[in-house]
């Protein structure tokens, strides 16, 4: 399928989030969409599907003019979206995630859910993934409900198939069978538009790239032409030297120290510790435990067996609402279920947790709010009109920043980031490395879970290693490597 977009104008509001954006689709290409977040790749690809209507311009499909009214005739049509944020119904079961709106029924109405098994199987086969159909979807890691989301698209037969960030979640096992279908697809002339802030993954699997910024596409190349760099560059519209700060830690004491803890069935005999000034990076493959471990840490599940000191003094963690009192903060992977209300404006995410701190006498003092928030804004460059926009109405990567901005507004002595960078653009990502220096500079303990090796090596002071539920080995960000790294994460030695 051929596709061009021509001279595409969009607003929200009076936010001109495109101002003549052209892009082009051929048949068999893998082609990849990169901008900073909020750059408009998620609503071009929107409107290219019909959830939103552009102001302006022209989309011809095959040479003709076509106006989709929405994603259900766009997917009619071939066209398929797998979106940023999981469109997966927890209470269902995997099987009737798959075919929602698409069941299989015989001529008098009765579900087939035999050929609809043998079909999920068929897809699942291809992507080695091995769910249970009938188990809830609720139930599974985000990784798998990506790998449903993923199996759903590829289900339509489509022509062409958009992958908005399809891998924030996915292990590299996943990814490199994702990319095995992708080359298959290929192969039989079905075009993928990738839309990451990978660039490992773009210069991997993509052959051409289009560049967005500032509402209006910079450049479209072949991916052999171009480098990191480069792309980069036009990407923020100036050059970024060093993808990491330069780190100056001075160490002081234990702040935090975890002892010999276990919560039945997900990890066991976890002991670790972080100083004040410190960045502990917590690396291992996806399901091997960290995101557990840390949820216990903070109180949202129970221990088992072990010990929590914090400041040399031993104590426990009720719940979260304990962890906070005691000086630790939680940004989660998970932001939209666990760390942003999408129906509150971004100053109220941002300042709900911090009202004392505005309220001295019992009365908010707004215009210490307001500074407060701008400046959070400011700092990590969430892109919105005003603070007062609802999180729901914010580009996936800077609801993220809402997440982060909201926790350093608290202050915690010790902050567990867990994927802190996942969704979010360089320019972005270099914002949170230096907050993150700041924040140690201060004395603030940092654990950093993170999938992407180049950040655990680029920020961490230490690493510990988790794998199958334990720790499997620790090494000082000096003498540690990705192969190091790798082979305690796989179990070796
Ligand atoms: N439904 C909406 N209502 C109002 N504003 C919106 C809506 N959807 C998107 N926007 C705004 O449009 C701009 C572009 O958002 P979009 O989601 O397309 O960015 P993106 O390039 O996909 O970013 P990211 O990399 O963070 O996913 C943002 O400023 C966002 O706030
Ligand atoms: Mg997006």
């Amino acid at each position: 399928m051929q596709i061009e977009m021509k001279d595409i104008y969009k607003a929200f509001g009076k936010n001109q989030v495109l101002s003549g954006v052209s892009f082009q689709l051929v048949p068999g290409e893998v082609h990849a969409l990169m901008g900073e977040n909020g750059a408009g790749k998620s609503t071009l690809m929107n409107i290219l599907t019909g959830l939103h209507k552009s102001d302006k311009g022209q989309i011809s499909i095959n040479g003709n003019e076509t106006y989709f009214s929405n994603p259900k005739e766009a997917e009619k049509h071939g066209i398929a979206f797998i979106h940023q944020e999981l469109n997966i119904w927890p209470e269902m079961t995997v099987l009737e995630n798959l075919f929602i709106g698409k069941e299989i029924s015989s001529k008098l109405g009765v579900l087939q859910t035999r050929k609809m098994k043998a079909l999920a199987k068929e897809q699942f086969d291809k992507l080695s993934v091995s769910l249970s159909l009938d188990q809830e979807a609720g139930e599974c890691s985000v990784g798998q409900q990506q790998m449903i989301e993923i199996a759903k698209a590829l289900m339509t037969n489509a022509e062409v198939i958009i992958m908005d960030e399809p891998t924030a979640a996915l292990t590299e096992r996943e990814i490199s069978k994702l990319f095995e279908v992708i080359t298959a697809l290929k192969k039989n002339g079905v075009s993928i538009v990738y839309i990451s802030h990978r660039m490992e993954e773009i210069f991997a699997i993509c052959d051409r790239i289009t560049i967005m910024r500032d509402g209006k596409t910079v450049d479209t190349t072949n991916i052999s032409e171009t480098d990191f760099d480069e792309v980069v560059k036009k990407m923020v519209g100036r050059e970024l030297t060093e993808r990491y700060p330069t780190r100056t830690p001075s160490l002081g004491d234990k702040i935090f120290e975890v002892k010999n803890a276990s919560v039945k069935g997900r990890f066991e005999d976890v002991s670790f510790y972080v100083r004040s000034g410190e960045i502990v990076g917590v690396s291992g493959l996806m399901g091997a435990g960290r995101t557990e471990i840390m949820r216990a840490l903070f109180g949202v599940d129970r221990l088992n067996s072990g010990e929590i000191w914090i400041a040399g003094k031993k104590t426990s963690i009720k719940n979260p609402q304990d962890a906070v009192k005691k000086g630790l903060g939680f940004i989660t992977e998970n932001r939209k279920d666990e760390g942003l209300l999408l129906d509150t404006s971004i100053r109220e995410n941002i300042a709900l947790p911090n009202l004392s701190s505005f309220s001295p006498k019992g009365l908010i003092d707004h215009k210490r709010e307001a500074e407060f928030v701008d400046l959070l804004i400011k700092r990590l460059t969430i892109k919105t009109a005003s603070s007062e926009t609802h999180a729901r109405h914010l580009s996936g990567g800077n609801q993220q920043k809402v997440v982060i901005a909201k926790w350093i507004g608290i202050g915690p002595k010790v902050l567990i980031l867990d994927e802190p960078t996942r969704g979010v653009d360089v320019g972005a990502k270099r914002e949170i490395y230096s907050l993150m220096n700041e924040l140690t500079e201060r004395g603030v303990a940092i654990i950093m879970v993170s999938s992407e090796l180049p950040e655990i090596l680029g920020m961490s002071d230490r690493i510990i290693v988790v794998h199958e539920g334990r720790i499997s080995g620790e090494i000082d960000a000096k003498e540690a490597t990705q192969e190091r790294i790798m082979t305690l994460a796989t179990g070796g030695r």
